[in-house]
Formats: structure tokens, sequence, C-alpha cells
């Protein structure tokens, strides 16, 4: 992909956020606008994954975390919740030498074990076979939710009590990030979602205490590399604080 000016300028300022987390939302409205039915959104949808992670990859984000389905998004009609696991089937075959020839580590957070098998085995090929890249981390969120997350490190923190391998007084946030899906991750600095909603719908609800928020109202389907530059340099402007007062 050749640098765009954008890049450049993302570049020269230095401070490239090391995690982006993206909701991507957005596919089912760009669909219903064009008469066609949802599944055509989320096919369109992966142009704007692949034209993300080529982004990302650019300008050195060390972790692109997508938010690829939700725990939540079971409750949509079988024929949809069917044509994105199939999709995620398809794509984890058909994109896999793309990963590899552009050194794309795979992973994934959620509940894993509860996709279905044959898309569950596909998604555990390619994470296997990207498991050495040492470029971009590609992180999709899959079968996950926020609350979900935070009550199964509670279980197995418990659990981990009641064993005697942990005291009470030992639970501090660094241990409890440690029993979280996303162990070993850095929290997101940037999250972007797409298509104007302002709420985070069960995403990273522990990790994202001092992400920066960046809502946009483009569809995901529409959104490219340069929108994607776009959020990075306004994330550069920003002044983080985490609580302390400003430094200007
Ligand atoms: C996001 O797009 C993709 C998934 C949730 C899988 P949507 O399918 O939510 O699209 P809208 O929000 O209905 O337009
Ligand atoms: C969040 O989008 C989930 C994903 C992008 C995978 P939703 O479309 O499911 O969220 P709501 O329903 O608008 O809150
Ligand atoms: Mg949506």
């Amino acid at each position: 992909m050749p640098r765009s000016n954008l890049a450049k300028k993302i570049l020269d300022a230095g401070n490239v956020p090391k995690h982006v987390a993206v909701i991507m939302d957005g596919n089912g409205r760009w669909a219903n606008r064009r008469g066609q039915p949802r599944s055509e959104g989320h096919e369109a949808g992966v142009e704007a994954v692949k034209a993300v992670v080529q982004a990302a990859s650019v300008i050195g984000v060390e972790i692109l975390t997508l938010y690829t389905f939700s725990v939540d998004n079971w409750k949509r009609p079988r024929s949809e919740v069917a044509a994105i696991m199939r999709l995620l089937y398809d794509k984890a075959r058909s994109e896999l030498n793309e990963l590899n020839q552009n050194n794309v580590k795979l992973i994934a957070t959620g509940h894993i074990d509860g996709l279905p098998v044959t898309r569950r085995n596909a998604l555990k090929h390619a994470i296997k076979s990207t498991s050495r890249n040492t470029g971009l981390i590609l992180n999709l969120a899959l079968n996950y939710g926020g609350r979900t997350e935070i009550l199964q490190a509670v279980k197995r923190i418990a659990r981990d009590v009641e064993l005697g391998k942990l005291t009470i007084s030992g639970i501090d946030e660094g241990l409890f990030s440690s029993y979280l899906y996303t162990s070993g991750l850095p929290d997101p600095d940037l999250l972007i979602r797409t298509s104007g909603e302002k709420r985070l719908s069960n995403f990273l609800l522990w990790q994202t205490s001092y992400t920066e928020l960046y809502i946009t109202d483009i569809l995901w389907p529409d959104f490219t590399s340069d929108d994607f530059f776009r959020a990075v340099l306004e994330f550069q402007n920003r002044e983080r604080r985490f609580g302390e007062l400003s430094r200007h």
C-alpha cells in the first residue's frame, strides 16, 4: 500500500497508538440503503477490515482489536448469524496466505469455545498458522461480551482463592486484568466506533477506562484507510490526562 500523506503526517508526529480497538458498526444499514440483504453488508465489511489492517500495519500500530461478533448478536435472526459465521469460516481460510504474507498474527478474544465447531476450527487453524508472525497483532473479538468476560474472571479468581492459590489481598488491578480474555495485551489507546452510535455495546468495559473515543457517522463498509488515519491523527492531538492535571 502506498504511504498516503496522512500516514506520513502520523509518523512525523510520533505517538502512534499501540492498541486500537474498533466497533465495526453499520453493515446492516449500509446494505439496507442499497436494498440488499444484511449479509451483503457483512461481506462488504470485510473489505474495510482488510483496508484497516493494512493501514494499521503501515503506521506501526501493534494491536488492532476488531469487535466482530458480540454475545448479544446471537439474538439476531438465525440466517444472519449463520451468514456471519460462514463469512468468518470462509475468510479464515481464504485470507490466511495474505495474513502470513503481511506478517500479521491473528488472535481472538471472547468465548471462542462457544462458536460452532467448524467455524472455531477454521479460526484456530488460522491462529496457529500465523502464531509466529511478528507484525501487527489482529485480535478478533468474537462471541465477546464485556460483562461475560468480567464475570468469568471473577469466578476464576474466586476458585483460585478457594484453592489457596491466591489471597484476597493479592487481588489488584494487574491481577484482575490477567484473568480477562485480553490478558497480556495493553489497554486500547484509541477506540473507533463507526455508524454514529454513541455507546460501548458491551465492548472492553474494563479495558477502556482511559481509552480515547472516536465516533464517526461513516458506515463500516465505507470506512477507508484514510478514515482510519484521520482517527489516529485526532488521537495524536488529544491530551490524555489519566486524572492528572494538564501539562500545558
Ligand atoms: C456490525 O454491523 C456488524 C455486527 C454486529 C456483526 P451491524 O450488523 O450491527 O449493522 P447495523 O448496526 O444494523 O447497521
Ligand atoms: C456492536 O454492534 C457489536 C459489533 C460491532 C460486533 P451492535 O450493532 O451489536 O450494537 P448495538 O446493538 O447497536 O448496541
Ligand atoms: Mg449495529
